[in-house]
C-alpha cells in the first residue's frame, strides 16, 4: 500500500526544546488509515493534524473500544533520527488488538509508514537534552451504534508530540503509594492489553494517591491484593540484596519493551535477574531488614524513575535514602546512551530513520 502525501499549507512555530513538558505539543502532521470490513485497512495517508469528526453515537466513545502505543524518536548528536526497539511496540499493538476484537494490522507496512510520518516531521524532533518525539499510535472503534458488540469499521492513527520528562520530578525519585483498596486489572481481563480502560479504572486510586502528594500508585493483584504488579505508566524493578526482581508477565500487567531491555541488559550483565512472583510483604521485610536496596520503574515516558519513597499501609519508608540509586543509574545511563546513539547498540534495539 503507498502512503499519500497532503502537506500542511501553514506550519505551526517549532517550541523550544529546552522547556519540554509532556504531550501537550503536536506537530503538523498525522498518519491516517482506516478499516472496513470489505477493504480492510485502507487509505493510508499523512494529512495535516486535525479534529477528528465523529458522531455522537461513535462506538469508541460508549464502550472504549481501543488501543494504543507509545514510543518514541530520537535525535542523535550527529542530527540523524532513531527509533528504539519500533517493532515490539507494533507487536504489542496487535497483541491487544486480539484482545480487544480489532483487526490486526501489517507490523512492517505500520513501521514504514512512522519512518515516512517521522520523516515529513523531522524538524519536529528535539535536540535538547534528554528530549525526544513521542509517538502515540492509536485505533479507535468507529460505528455509529449504541448495542454492546464489537465495531465492523475502525480508524488507525499516529499523533507525534515533542516531550521532556514525563514527571515533573525529571531523573529523581518519586513517591509511589501503593493501594490496598483499588486494583487495576485481573487475570483474565484485559490488564495486560494497552487499552484505555485500563487507565480509566487507574484514575480514581491516582487521584487519592496525588491528594497525598505520591506521584503514582503501584497496584497489587487483583486476587489476593498481596503480589506486585506494576505503576500506572510503567513497570516496576527491586532490588534486594544482589537479585533484581520484577514481577513475571502474568496477563493482567503490560508487557512493556523497557522492562524486557531492563530484563536484557541485567542478563548481559550477569546480574541476578529474576521474573516472579514477589509481594508487598516481601518488599517490606526486605527494608525492615536492610536488604531492600533500590527500586525503580520502567517506561518509554518514564524511562527509569527511581522511587525514593513508597507508602503501603500507614508504614512509609524511604528507598536508597530518597537519592537516586547506583542500578537505577546504571540503567538509565545504559538506555539512553543506546537510544541518543551515545554508545553502539550492540543488542540490536535501534532502528533508524532516513530523513
Ligand atoms: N505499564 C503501563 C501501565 C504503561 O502504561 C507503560 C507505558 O507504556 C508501561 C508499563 C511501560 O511499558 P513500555 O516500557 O513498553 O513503555
Ligand atoms: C508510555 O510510557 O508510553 C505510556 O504510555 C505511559 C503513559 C503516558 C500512558
Amino acid at each position: 500500500m503507498k502512503v499519500e502525501v497532503i502537506k500542511a499549507d501553514r506550519l505551526k512555530p517549532l517550541p523550544d526544546s529546552s522547556s519540554l513538558g509532556f504531550g501537550t505539543i503536536f506537530t503538523d502532521h498525522m498518519f491516517n488509515m482506516d478499516y472496513s470490513p470489505e477493504k480492510g485497512w485502507h487509505n493510508p495517508r499523512i494529512e495535516p493534524y486535525a479534529p477528528i469528526m465523529m458522531d455522537p453515537a461513535t462506538m469508541v466513545l460508549h464502550y472504549g473500544q481501543a488501543v494504543f502505543e507509545g514510543l518514541k524518536a530520537y535525535r542523535t548528536k550527529k542530527g540523524s533520527i532513531q527509533l528504539f526497539r519500533p517493532g515490539e511496540n507494533f507487536k504489542r499493538l496487535n497483541r491487544s488488538c486480539r484482545l480487544l476484537c480489532i483487526p490486526e494490522l501489517d507490523e512492517y507496512f505500520l513501521l514504514d509508514a512512522l519512518k515516512q510520518l517521522i520523516a515529513v516531521e523531522k524538524n519536529w524532533v528535539p535536540a535538547a537534552p534528554e528530549t525526544s518525539l513521542y509517538i502515540r499510535p492509536t485505533i479507535i472503534a468507529m460505528d455509529p451504534f449504541l448495542g454492546v458488540r464489537a465495531s465492523n469499521t475502525y480508524r488507525f492513527y499516529i499523533i507525534l508530540s515533542p516531550v521532556g520528562a514525563y514527571y515533573a520530578a525529571g531523573f529523581n525519585p518519586v513517591k509511589i503509594l501503593v493501594t490496598k483498596e483499588h486494583v487495576r486489572a485481573v487475570r483474565g481481563g484485559v490488564g495486560e492489553a494497552k487499552t484505555p480502560g485500563n487507565y480509566a479504572a487507574s484514575l480514581y486510586a491516582g487521584t487519592s494517591a496525588h491528594k497525598l502528594g505520591y506521584t503514582q500508585v503501584l497496584w497489587l493483584d487483583g486476587i489476593e491484593q498481596k503480589y506486585i504488579e506494576e505503576v500506572g505508566a510503567m513497570n516496576i524493578f527491586f532490588v534486594i540484596d544482589d537479585e533484581i526482581i520484577t514481577p513475571v508477565l502474568n496477563g493482567s500487567i503490560l508487557h512493556g519493551i523497557t522492562r524486557d531491555s531492563v530484563i536484557a541488559l541485567a542478563r548481559e550483565w550477569k546480574y541476578k535477574m529474576s521474573e516472579r512472583r514477589i509481594s508487598i510483604d516481601e518488599v517490606m521485610d526486605a527494608h525492615k531488614s536492610g536488604k531492600l536496596k533500590e527500586i525503580f520503574g520502567s517506561g518509554t515516558a518514564a524511562v527509569i524513575s527511581p522511587v525514593g519513597e513508597l507508602k503501603y499501609g500507614d508504614k512509609v519508608i524511604a528507598v536508597s535514602d530518597g537519592k537516586v540509586g547506583p542500578m537505577a543509574g546504571k540503567f538509565f545511563k545504559a538506555l539512553t546512551d543506546i537510544q541518543y546513539g551515545r554508545e553502539k547498540d550492540t543488542m540490536g534495539w535501534i532502528e533508524e530513520v532516513n530523513i
